[in-house]
């Protein structure tokens, strides 16, 4: 089977930085399948993502993407001018033109059918993310990238967010690669699960990750989601994330992150 995207080794330095952001990362991406990262803030997640996608030097390895691959991508941040009028009809325009019944269906297909002639500013949280994700879609995407998508919607906002994304994969066959703080509902809603912290402290399926310690370490023995992200404090101890890859597919953590390097030493 071909990989939508094959990343070996990659490593990024973001300028100005005294270690790398992420080092070391393998990842893949199946067709249809929904991989989400989740990890701490500044663990390292929208860059590995803009890593994967070619949109930030790499200071080691590679990226091997599909020849041809059509990519839809919601960054996590998306600046709109607020002194600008801009209409939701004109920002699905944008980069790619669409005619009417394009842009009527798929506001349709993402749950916020008629919005065409609203102002973007003056969108709900929820329909705004709704109307990112359908921007996403009109390229008929073979890969949806969503960084942090429901940033800014409430639980049940949240929940039918990722079922939309599943009936999505279900219609249209788009492997999806989503960046998440929702833990609960994300570990659901996905195949795989990539726990970031600078370096893949585990990966596998939602049920082996959130039993792995690398896991419990990084969020909490509760992990009840989102709170949890921030209790976490980078000198969390390494020693027991090294024994998840015993359990769970990944490198050995202790041995690819540079902080990890300095536990183990110390
Ligand atoms: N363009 C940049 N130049 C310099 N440093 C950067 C740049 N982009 C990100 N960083 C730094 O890299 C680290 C990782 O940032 P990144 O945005 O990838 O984290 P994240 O896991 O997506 O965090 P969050 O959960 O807050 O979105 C942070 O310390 C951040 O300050
Ligand atoms: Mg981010």
């Amino acid at each position: 089977m071909n990989a939508l995207i094959d990343a070996r080794d990659l490593s990024v330095n973001h300028p100005g930085a005294d270690r790398p952001v992420i080092s070391h990362i393998d990842m893949h991406i199946d067709p249809a399948e929904i991989v989400t990262v989740v990890g701490p803030n500044g663990s390292g997640k929208s860059t590995l993502v803009r890593a994967l996608l070619g949109q930030v030097a790499l200071s080691s390895g590679k990226v091997e993407r599909l020849a041809g691959l059509r990519i839809g991508y919601v960054p996590q941040r998306v600046h709109i001018e607020r002194a600008m009028p801009m209409t939701v009809r004109r920002f699905l325009s944008l980069p790619l033109r669409v005619n009417d019944a394009q842009a009527a269906q798929v506001l349709e297909r993402t749950g916020v059918p008629g919005l065409e002639s609203r102002q973007i500013i003056s969108l709900s949280g929820g329909q705004f993310q709704r109307v990112l994700l359908a921007r996403a879609l009109l390229n008929a995407p073979q890969l949806l990238v969503l960084d942090e998508p429901t940033q800014g919607l409430d639980q049940p906002g949240i929940v039918a967010f990722y079922k939309l994304i599943e009936e999505v994969r279900a219609e249209t066959g788009a492997a999806v690669l989503m960046v998440s703080h929702d833990l609960l509902v994300v570990m659901r809603a996905s195949d795989r699960v990539v726990c970031l912290n600078g370096h893949v402290c585990c990966q596998g399926t939602p049920q082996a990750v959130s039993a792995a310690p690398a896991y419990r370490a990084l969020f909490g023995a509760e992990s009840r989601g989102t709170l949890a992200l921030y209790r976490h404090h980078h000198d969390h101890d390494h020693d027991d994330v090294g024994h998840v890859h015993e359990h769970v597919h990944g490198p050995d953590c202790a041995h690819d992150h540079a902080h990890a390097h300095d536990h183990a030493k110390g």
